[in-house]
């Protein structure tokens, strides 16, 4: 049965991929931008400017002295690159709290401090954890906050960033969402969380893949949710494009960027092979310009989504 199921999905999935390819991917020659983007400048030595709210961060909530800061993230900054060359940690954008600039943020942290509340909040592709420290820094319980990852490495950098590794209470599971067996049953580490998540965070992180990773990730983000949620949502920030499709890359596979109509299509084809259905919204962040861009051909951005029950 499971096999037939499996089967089944495998099938409809490559359906309803070769349509998607149509219909997003229909530049005969290969775009670099992307690549351009990722082989450009992306290890910076200055500390950008939107790094300073996280500075209130490690001084009050890590107890680091205002004057260590800088230091200390530069230290933790080459350890990250030292592990895994992200343009993400290039620029200290983990160090970045922006997020709490975008709506589904609050939305979030107000179901998480609701009296009695007993909702749960996965970061996945956690890395180092900024994003779960910030949400115990205002007021939610670590025991309903959960981060998957990769890498334990970046796990393990994130407690020596924070400086809270005998007191974080936040549970960080090692795992790969895109493992065969992670997606329609099997054993996976992260399985614990099945059918047990409210909301889950996912920034920087599903621009990583091709269409069909990307497919298979969001799947297994569906698994984690509580089926019985209508408020279930999964939200970030990504890469996106004004031309969405393959972008190649040189480091690994090409990665497929979205915008508003392709991140739809996508969720359409999740919803189909997991029997939900979603609703998407997207837009631009205050972030109009992206570093490298310069090199690149103007086509990327910086968005930000909502994935909502529909
Ligand atoms: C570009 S970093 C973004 C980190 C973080 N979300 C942020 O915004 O600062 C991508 C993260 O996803 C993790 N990752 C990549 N592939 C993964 C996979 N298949 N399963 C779980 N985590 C993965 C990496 O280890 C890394 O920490």
């Amino acid at each position: 049965m499971a096999k037939a199921l499996l089967h089944l999905r495998q099938h409809s999935r490559s359906a309803i991929t070769t349509r998607r390819a149509s219909n997003f991917n229909s530049e005969q020659q290969p775009d670099r931008s992307l690549d351009r983007l990722l082989a450009g400048r992306v290890y910076i030595e200055e500390l950008p400017p939107d790094i300073e709210p996280i500075r209130t961060l490690l001084v009050k909530y890590s107890g680091i002295r205002t004057k260590d800061v800088d230091e200390h993230v530069h230290q933790i900054r080459d350890r990250l690159w030292d592990i895994y060359p992200y343009a993400t940690i290039g620029h200290f954008r983990f160090l970045s709290l922006k997020f709490t600039l975008d709506s589904w943020y609050h939305v979030a942290l107000d179901r998480l401090l609701a009296p009695r509340s007993d909702v749960t909040f996965l970061d996945v592709g956690c890395c180092v954890g900024q994003v779960l420290r910030k949400l115990a820094f205002d007021g939610v319980d670590p025991g309903r906050l959960y981060g998957l990852d990769l890498e334990s490495r970046f796990i393990d950098a994130g407690y020596d960033l924070f400086k809270d590794r005998n007191k974080f209470r936040a549970t960080f599971l090692v795992d790969d969402v895109l493992r065969r067996g992670s997606v329609g049953g099997g054993d996976s580490g992260s399985e614990a969380l099945d059918g047990k998540i409210n909301i889950i965070h996912a920034t920087s992180f599903f621009h990583l893949f091709t269409w069909r990773d990307q497919v298979r990730a969001a799947q297994r983000m569906v698994q984690f949710l509580d089926p019985d949620d209508p408020d279930a949502m999964i939200f970030g920030r990504q890469v996106g494009t004004t031309t969405p499709g393959d972008k190649e890359c040189s480091r690994g596979p090409s990665k497929f960027l979205h915008n508003a109509v392709s991140w739809q299509a996508l969720w359409d084809e999740v919803g189909v092979l997991t029997g939900t259905s979603w609703r998407t919204e997207v837009s631009e962040t205050e972030e109009r310009g992206m570093r490298g861009d310069e090199t690149a051909d103007g086509t990327l951005r910086r968005i930000r989504f909502g994935v909502f029950r529909a």
